[in-house]
């Protein structure tokens, strides 16, 4: 089913290198004020720093990686902020008892992608010990990888699997390949077998948040989560199981988690108003979808662009044109690059409206996906879930 063409066929247009060096030439610039830290969201111009806990931990360096190999290993800082990050994750890797799903945001792109760059062992060491904290996660009864721990004494979410971790997957698909050990891959495809029967609609359409009876493996309830309800489509959301579905499609050559990804592709660009980037949540009263998530449409487009590698030639060109009208939309209708105040690269993200926060914002998980589509628009950069 591999139609691994699709994506090299398009020609590289005049705009993917402009937003490329503009990207450089921008990154260059606030990697001097950021560095080795944890950005998030940007506030006023500036990228908030979070402490290396926080699920968007890996996205700096991820996105530094990515820098990094595109511009051919060139004498840039891109390589050395990127392994101190990863260093400072140890103290989460080794001190921290929270760690939940999230894992593999944070060590897929700074671990498992710095061992496949330069095969550095201590990197093969934290990715491994990573993948063995998410699999030691999974409910044997109900098939899903748990999500958080509890956020309060005595609070009981043990039954919880959210859509996030469709993303997170693939690190347990890569130690399987690195160990030989089909444990991990085993258990990836458990999880997403019940993102299928549990979190995508028929539509299309994702839910958020699944609480399962622990003991039982039944389903509870379903919760909305970072969407406006449970029953509405939180575009960010739509964006992970459509992205991670395909990477499962890759990993396990199976056809339902391929015909899965279509469909929920089909309902995200079937979404999409003239400019293509998709409001916060599909499903959301009208008047709050004034709000974009760029971040939705950025990581959506990646899960596209690998979507056309994977169908028959001739579906291939629908998905991949797809991917690359977002991404284009994305740097044309809201790249900060004329904005030398501004760090972050894309504008209107919205991170979490029902708390209302980090809400019109540029968030480093866009800024990570736009980059990376760029970097699959060129070709032959390596990418981390893959
Ligand atoms: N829960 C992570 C996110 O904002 O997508």
């Amino acid at each position: 089913m591999m139609n691994t063409t699709a994506a090299s066929q398009i020609e590289t247009a005049p705009w993917i290198n402009e937003a490329w060096e503009q990207t450089v030439k921008k990154v260059l610039r606030t990697s001097s004020r950021i560095g080795a830290e944890f950005p998030h969201a940007s506030q006023g111009g500036t990228y908030v720093l979070e402490a290396p806990h926080w699920w968007t931990a890996g996205f700096w360096p991820g996105l530094l990686w990515l820098l990094h190999e595109g511009e051919g290993n060139a004498n840039l800082p891109f390589r050395q902020i990127a392994e101190e990050c990863e260093r400072k994750l140890d103290e989460v890797l080794d001190g921290y008892d929270r760690l939940d799903h999230d894992i593999g945001f944070m060590w897929l792109l700074t671990s498992v992608i710095n061992y496949k760059l330069n095969g550095a062992e201590g990197s093969r060491r934290r990715a491994l010990k990573a993948a063995n904290y998410l699999m030691g996660r999974f409910n044997l009864k109900g098939n899903f990888i748990r999500a958080w721990n509890p956020w309060s004494e005595g609070e009981d979410n043990s039954g919880w699997a959210i859509i996030d971790c469709a993303m997170n997957v693939p690190l347990l698909q890569w130690a399987s390949r690195e160990t030989g050990d089909p444990r991990y891959s085993h258990v990836a495809e458990a999880h997403m077998g019940t993102v299928l029967n549990h979190f995508i609609r028929t539509d299309g359409s994702v839910r958020h948040i699944v609480r399962f009876d622990s003991q039982s493996g039944e389903v509870a309830e379903y919760i909305g989560g970072q969407g406006f309800g449970p029953e509405s489509a939180w575009s960010r959301g739509t964006a992970w199981a459509l992205y991670g579905l395909t990477l499962a499609a890759k990993h396990t050559g199976r056809q339902e988690f391929l015909d899965a990804a279509k469909r929920v592709s089909h309902f995200f660009l079937s979404q999409l108003s003239e400019d293509s980037v998709p409001v916060w949540d599909f499903r959301a009263p009208e008047e709050t979808k004034v709000l974009r998530d760029s971040s939705a449409g950025a990581c959506a487009a990646c899960g596209l662009l690998l979507l056309a590698e994977l169908v028959p030639s001739a579906e291939a060109s629908s998905y991949s044109s797809a991917g690359e009208r977002i991404l284009k939309s994305l740097y044309q209708n809201y790249g900060s690059f004329d904005q030398d105040e501004e760090e972050g690269l894309i504008l209107h993200g919205t991170s979490h409206y029902p708390e209302r926060k980090n809400m019109d914002v540029p968030l480093i998980y866009g800024d990570y996906f736009f980059v990376e589509g760029l970097a699959r628009l060129r070709g032959g950069v390596t990418i981390p879930w893959e």
